[in-house]
């Protein structure tokens, strides 16, 4: 039998002999990978464990505080750093999902080099990668590339950091068990898949910083109304989409042109195939009516009834 517990001792053992001098440095993001991974160093490796968060500004509605509490809560300082204006002024006007991709990444990758000279006894990098990653980044011989998602492997040569990917072998599932052995609260425990370029990719179209707050406002609500039907652990991810189209509405007597917000909500085992999530009406409408009446521009709510394939999760 496959018990957790067994796994969180092989691995912190296995981190500590590959760790043996130097600090590790964790890119931390508030997702369950990269927080398992970060209690893993710690365990392992205590104070020589480093956390670095990077706030691109495309997290959902009051992440990053979260997780710079919650490590804080176990012990492990974060080095915070707030990059917002630098990643969001290179995304305006910006179109081209890959594009988008790219400038997240390749800010990122700066901003993280940036912050490594805070830590000059840097020798490991530990990252969250997980099976289904090393698969869907083409890693694995004879695997399409769907989409340029993470990094695997993809560390700039210049970071000269040997890479420590404690959960490689792992799928999601397995590493949710992994938290909930580690003893880490439900809300990282079931903590939903977050893509690395953040609401960048639920953007369609040019990224303002309008739309941003859109998708952002309007997630939350998605979230919101999950949660308090008891549906949102059930699912792989819910959130909103928002592009150009615009809708014609009424707001009192006058004609007001808004926005169309998809709500997104799937089904899904390790993201490589998506069913779409057949939520009750009651909810969908409880959704709708909060969104128009709370995040202004907005003056229709639709819901995406496509699976994946032929579709993808996320519409960038
Ligand atoms: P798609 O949209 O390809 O998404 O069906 C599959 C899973 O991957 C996530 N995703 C990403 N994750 N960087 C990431 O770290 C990305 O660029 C990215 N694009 C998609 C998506 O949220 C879903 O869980």
């Amino acid at each position: 039998v496959w018990r957790p517990e067994d796994q969180v001792e092989r691995l912190v053992k296995e981190i500590r002999e590959r760790a043996t001098a130097g600090d590790v440095i964790i890119g931390v993001s508030g997702g369950v990978d990269s927080t398992v991974t970060a209690v893993l160093v710690y365990k392992a490796v205590g104070e020589r464990a480093k956390a670095v968060f990077i706030d691109h500004g495309l997290f959902r509605e009051g992440e990053p505080e979260r997780v710079v509490e919650l490590l804080k809560s176990i012990g492990l300082e974060v080095y915070y750093v707030d990059a917002r204006e630098r990643f969001l002024s290179k995304l305006e006007g910006v179109s081209d999902c890959e594009e988008k991709r790219r400038i997240v990444g390749e800010t990122f990758a700066e901003v993280f080099t940036e912050a490594l000279a805070k830590f000059p006894n840097a020798k490991y990098l530990a990252q969250g990668t997980l099976y289904p990653d090393v698969v869907e980044s083409g890693a694995v011989k004879g695997a399409d590339r769907i989409k340029s998602h993470h990094n695997v492997g993809g560390l700039p040569p210049w970071f000269k950091l040997e890479l420590i990917e404690p959960l490689r072998e792992f799928y999601k599932d397995e590493v949710r068990r992994l938290a909930k052995a580690l003893g880490l609260p439900d809300e990282v425990v079931y903590r939903q898949p977050f893509p690395g370029p953040g609401l960048a990719v639920r953007i369609i179209g040019p990224f303002t910083r309008e739309k941003l707050e859109v998708v952002r406002r309007a997630s939350k609500i998605v979230e919101e109304e999950l949660e308090k039907a008891g549906i949102l652990r059930n699912v792989w991810q819910a959130f909103a989409v928002v592009g150009d189209d615009k809708w014609v509405g009424v707001k009192g007597d006058r004609r007001a042109v808004g926005y169309i917000v998809t709500v997104r909500v799937v089904e899904s085992e390790d993201a490589m195939t998506a069913d779409w999530a057949k939520i009750p009406h009651e909810v969908l409408e409880r959704i709708s009516s909060r969104i128009t009446a709370e995040v202004p521009q907005v003056v229709m709510v639709t819901y995406a009834v496509t699976s994946k394939p032929p579709s993808t999760i996320e519409p960038c």
